[in-house]
């Protein structure tokens, strides 16, 4: 199945989700409906709405709470993309200016806030426990990721498991309790609802080694975001740490360098680690990591019967490794 074919399934649903975005930005505060409407409409593939909303068809799920819920996720996630591009000082989101470059951090930032408290506002209304607990723990999980990368910031030693610690964390943590919560709402067996969460964390954590290699590779105008601005930002990705395990002194030396560069990143420094990320072959390397998260991801859909749902999540999967922007 190709992966149009697999969004194409939830359209209707994801449509009802993009009309809750509307319903709940009604703050009487300007600027709140400004800005959460300008990050909200400029794009974003709503990777994570789909995939609870095809978890929930996948589990049979036939009452209406994937839909606030979708948006749920969605209003987590675009909060932590204000506080992202504040923290990674960038300028470009989902091709065009970030809100942080419109309206300054400040904005950013409590527009973040309010965009965290009304989905937890949003996920109360679902009165189901389990819900809450599984997406109020994705957060706190969220947050300390992001937190655990701050302190790894410029540390050339961070190893692979400390990089995929950040990775399941900042990134994996949400996109596992989409697919999840979905089980919850079905009230599916507990190897189901466990399977769903596998099936999400594997997935997650392929998506942001991909991520972390279109940084690398990709070009500004097709990514959406600059490329480069992890080096920029001092962030130890994956393509690096396998780099610098190949790397000589001298090579180790230049690597230092460029990140020690930081903002004034334009003497080459950029051009010169990409260099060796390809000398050494680390894209690759990373996407073969990535690789076997997806298998792992696709393992755990076992527990499910063939359905065209479960066919769906597993292009999904693929389309993480092909995936572009
Ligand atoms: C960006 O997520 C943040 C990462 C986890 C890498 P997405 O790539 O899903 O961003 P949008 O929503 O499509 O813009
Ligand atoms: C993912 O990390 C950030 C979040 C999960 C918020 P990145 O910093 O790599 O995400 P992008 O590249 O800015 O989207
Ligand atoms: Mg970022
Ligand atoms: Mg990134």
């Amino acid at each position: 199945m190709q992966i149009q074919e697999a969004y194409d399934l939830v359209k209707d649903e994801l449509q009802e989700v993009e009309a809750e975005y509307g319903k709940h930005l009604d703050s009487d505060v300007y600027l709140i409906r400004r800005v959460a409407n300008y990050i909200l409409t400029s794009g974003g593939k709503r990777f994570r709405p789909s995939l609870l909303l095809l978890s929930a068809k996948l589990c049979g799920y036939d009452g209406g709470l994937h839909i606030p819920l979708s948006a749920v996720i969605e209003f987590i996630h675009t909060a932590t993309l204000l506080h992202d591009d504040v923290v990674d000082d960038a300028d470009l989101r989902r091709g065009t200016a970030s809100a942080n470059a419109v309206w300054g951090n400040q904005a950013s930032i409590l527009v973040g806030d309010y965009l965290f408290s009304k989905a937890f506002y949003l996920m109360v209304e679902s009165r189901n426990m389990e819900v809450l607990r599984v997406l109020s723990r994705a957060t706190i999980k969220l947050a300390e990721g992001e937190i655990l990368q701050l302190l790894k910031n410029s540390d050339i030693d961070t190893n692979e498991q400390e990089y995929l610690t950040v990775a399941t964390n900042k990134t994996a943590a949400l996109i596992s309790a989409a697919c999840q919560v979905s089980g919850i709402l079905a009230d599916v067996a507990h190897e189901k609802e466990c399977a769903l969460a596998g099936y999400g964390m594997n997935l997650g954590i392929a998506f942001q080694l991909m991520d972390d290699c279109l940084d690398y590779t990709s070009k500004n105008e097709d990514l959406g975001k600059a490329v480069g601005n992890d080096l920029k930002e001092g962030k130890v990705t994956m393509p690096l740490i396998y780099t610098l395990q190949r790397s000589s002194a001298e090579e180790r030396e230049r690597i230092v360098e460029a990140i020690e560069a930081g903002e004034i990143n334009d003497n080459g420094h950029l051009e010169s680690v990409i260099g060796l990320i390809r000398r050494h072959g680390a894209i690759e390397q990373t996407i073969d990591t990535a690789r076997r998260h997806i298998e792992t991801a696709k393992d755990h859909l076992a527990q499910f019967e063939p359905t065209v749902e479960k066919a769906a999540l597993m292009a999904i999967a693929d389309y993480v490794i092909e995936r572009s922007f």
